[in-house]
């Protein structure tokens, strides 16, 4: 078999999928995906600015567009950077299908065979299936509660000498962490420092609950004169909706040209009508707004959670409360086994609650102490009674004879 096709015969397809699946039956409670709640859609903004669209289709409308993505929107989505403090014009962005689009494109693109790619300990997995398609090496950064650990990080690109590295700096997938500044400005030095381009994803930074994270990689490169080389990119699937499939990737000419080109061989370009959608959208100045909207509610919901868990697994988990985003990344109690993924969709079918296990989010896929809990779906009555659901389930995990499944502190030391 071809090196290629044994890449793709090996994937094992995310495990968050196969949860998701399960997530429709009956009097089940997922707080297994990372999806926006239905109620904050924005379905009526969407559909005066979609039959404003739909009103004067015609010529341009329906034709093919540019690679790069249409004026109007790219215009609109400089605009909202420039205001967020990251310096873009029009020309140096590409509109991208998602922000997913970007991951894979820029891997494409930066990343030969066999050559190392650095990422944090728990990732978005979406984005290492995308390294591994393009022949990348995964090095493991250490992550802890304020993301990627940028002093152990030295040690590391003198070893392995990657030249990419891969980061979420804002309430993270799936970990929540948000790195702090000083952990930010290290990275840059480093990454300058070592020749290495950074690959800056950014879809839940607006989603901040009572304070907004520090500055983007890229704005504080920007400012300090820009040694490092860098590629951000975001998303607006979280702040709009994921089915428009648009996000905006702002990066160096040079890369943005190489993207451009991949990008052509990709999809020529993301589709007409949803930009010329979101541009409406953007343009009515309601996003603002609207922002509020989801900061509030998300934070409620992320509060709803963890008072839930307080009550109900307190004894059994360990978790910071969420500070923005969508996720509560929790620490099992170290006496409780450590399963394999499949279990974890055996107790979501017992117990009917879908949690992801932190193995979906490692590198080497290996079962880990830690649960990936969303707060952004349910109803927060259903947020009350997933955490109960939980609750309960742990406990009668931590209550089973011990069996051929060896505790977690066992494995960890191992
Ligand atoms: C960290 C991260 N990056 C990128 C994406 C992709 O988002 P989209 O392609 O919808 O913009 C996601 C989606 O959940 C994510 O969590």
């Amino acid at each position: 078999m071809s090196a290629v096709r044994a890449l793709y015969a090996q994937a094992s397809g995310s495990p968050i999928r196969a949860m998701l699946a399960l997530a429709g039956q009956e009097g089940m409670i997922s707080l297994a995906g990372g999806h926006p709640d239905p109620a904050l859609l924005p379905a009526g903004w969407l559909r005066e600015s979609l039959e404003g669209v739909t009103g004067k289709l015609q010529g341009r409308s329906l034709q093919y567009g540019a690679t790069e993505g249409l004026a109007e929107l790219r215009e609109a989505s400089a605009a909202l950077l420039t205001q967020r403090g990251l310096a873009a014009k029009a020309s140096e962005l590409l509109i991208t299908t998602g922000s997913q689009q970007a991951i894979d494109l820029l891997a494409r693109v930066l990343i030969e065979p066999g050559e190392s790619i650095a990422v944090e300990s728990f990732n978005y997995p979406a984005a290492l299936q995308a390294f591994r398609f393009a022949g990348a090496r995964l090095i493991e950064v250490p992550t802890d509660a304020q993301g990627m650990d940028v002093d152990r990080l030295e040690a590391i690109l003198q070893a392995e000498r990657p030249r990419v590295l891969y980061v979420v700096p804002n309430f993270a997938n799936p970990t929540g962490a948000v790195m702090p500044l000083a952990r930010r400005l290290r990275l840059l030095e480093l990454a300058a420092q070592y020749g290495v381009t950074l690959m800056e994803d950014d879809p839940y930074g607006e989603l901040w609950f009572d304070q907004a994270p520090p500055p983007p990689l890229a704005q504080l490169n920007q400012q300090a004169g820009s040694p490092a080389q860098v590629a951000y990119m975001t998303s607006y699937s979280k702040v709009v909706a994921p089915a428009l499939r648009l996000g905006v990737l702002l990066a160096p000419a040079d890369i943005l040209r190489a993207v451009v080109l991949a990008k052509q061989a990709a999809d020529v370009h993301s589709g007409s009508l949803e930009q010329l959608t979101l541009a409406a959208m953007l343009g009515s100045n309601r996003l603002a707004p609207h922002l509020e909207v989801l900061r509030k509610a998300y934070a409620a919901k992320g509060a709803a959670l963890a008072d839930a868990l307080h009550t109900h697994a307190s004894e059994l988990l360990e978790f910071d409360a969420p500070q923005g985003g969508m996720f509560v990344w929790a620490r099992l109690r170290g006496d409780l086994p450590l399963l394999p993924a499949q279990d974890w969709v055996d107790f979501g079918l017992r117990h009917k609650v879908l949690v992801v296990p932190g193995a979906a989010f490692s590198i080497s896929n290996a079962a880990q102490p830690w649960l990936r809990l969303s707060f952004a779906n349910p109803t927060p009555a259903a947020l009350q009674q997933g955490a109960e659901r939980l609750g309960r389930g742990l406990l009668a995990l931590a209550s089973k004879p011990p069996t051929d499944i060896k505790s977690t502190h066992e494995r960890t030391s191992a």
